[in-house]
Formats: structure tokens, sequence, C-alpha cells
């Protein structure tokens, strides 16, 4: 059966939605700030599976914040510390996410959120932000301690959701998810909102490439 696979931070989550609490710090270098702290996020979970020294993904996301604060030069106290990295509990969703997974969730779709994140994380990020009743379940790498992209992450997806992986459809914002899932012979669908984000060049494309999630329900009828 056709089975959903969401990526959920950068997905289905707003990940620069931290970027107004980082402003009362930051100013105008907030943006930065922020873009920064994702990329050095992404980095070390990768760096991590590479290394196979596994930490959890909260745990790569505070070592890319500290070590952003030591870039700005940003001195905070414990408290002011651990409420911008709490912050990222309660990012806000998509605006795109909640109408297009009620249209697949109408249709009896299995749809499952697939991410870095401990399950706890994603339940809390996903609650919080109301996306969670769309969902099957939350299948995290926490089980397998590494990251996306490794192949183990996407055979724990389809084992977890008892699927094939060509009967699986990955939906990310990521490309280096999407790489991954197309390696492990899974359907993908990149969700491009910002028509300047360039695709990696890995010999692979997307099944499908789409300016919105709200584009998603509409394209899988044909
Ligand atoms: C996730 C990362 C890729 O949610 O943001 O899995």
């Amino acid at each position: 059966m056709t089975t959903f696979a969401f990526d959920v931070y950068g997905t289905l989550i707003d990940t620069s939605g931290v970027t107004r609490q980082l402003a009362l710090f930051l100013d105008e270098l907030a943006g930065e700030f922020s873009t920064l702290w994702r990329e050095k996020q992404l980095e070390y979970s990768f760096r991590r599976g590479l290394m196979e020294d596994y930490n959890t993904f909260a745990g790569c996301t505070a070592d890319a914040f500290d070590y952003c604060c030591e870039r700005f030069s940003l001195e905070l106290n414990d408290h002011q510390r651990s409420e911008l990295l709490g912050s990222y509990q309660t990012l806000p969703a998509f605006e795109d996410a909640a109408p297009s997974l009620q249209l697949l969730a109408e249709q009896g779709l299995p749809l499952w959120a697939f991410s870095n994140g401990t399950a706890d994380a994603v339940n809390g990020v996903l609650g919080h932000a109301g996306l969670l009743p769309y969902f099957k379940g939350v299948v995290s790498v926490d089980d397998v301690k590494t990251f996306k992209p490794s192949p183990k992450v996407y055979r724990h997806f389809t084992q977890c959701s008892g699927s094939d992986a060509k009967d699986c459809w990955l939906v990310s914002s990521n490309p280096f998810d999407i790489i991954g899932a197309i390696r492990y012979g899974m359907k993908t669908a990149w969700v491009q909102r910002n028509p300047d984000t360039v695709f990696d060049r890995f010999g692979v494309v997307p099944h499908l490439t789409l300016p919105s999630l709200s584009h998603l329900p509409k394209t899988l009828e044909y």
C-alpha cells in the first residue's frame, strides 16, 4: 500500500520560526544566526553519523546553537539559553502543512512523520503545531542511533511502517533527505518552497518537485 513519510523540521515545521525570539538579542543579524544554526545542526548530525558517535538531534541542535553564539559573540545567561533552545519545541508549522495533510488523510492514505528528532521531540513539536492527529505514527532515527541520510534510517522507516520502499513516498524540503530516500528505492516529492533553492548534484532527481505542500494532494490524483 502507498505509504507517506513526511520529513518534519524544514518541511512541516518552520525552523526559521526562532528568528523573532533571536531578534530580541541580535536585531538584524537574527536571520543570519538562524540560518547558520540550522546548517550547523545538520552538519553535526552528518558528522555524528559518519563518526558513529550518536547524540540526539536535540543535542546536535544545542551544540550548533552554542557554536553560533560564539560566532556571533552572543553572551546569554542559562535562562536565556534554555528559553531559546526551548523555542525549538514550539516552532510553527508552515501554512500549507495542515490543509494538505488533511486532504491526504481524508483519502485514507497512511501518513507517518519521519524525522531525525526523537519520538518525544517530534510528538511535542507536531502536537504543539496541531499536526499530530493527521499521522498514524512517528518514526524516529533515534531507534537506530544514526541520522538521515544513512540507508539504515530509511530501512527503519519501512520496517516500522510495514511497507516496501517502492511503495513509499518521502515528502521533504531537504535535498539530502530526498537523495537518501531515492538511493534506498523510495519515491520522492521535493517541496521547493523557495525557487532559489538548488537541488544538490548527486546524479538523481526527485520524482516530483512541488512549489508547496498544497500541490501534493492534487498531483497524486493523476
Ligand atoms: C528531520 C530533519 C531532516 O526532521 O530536519 O528529519
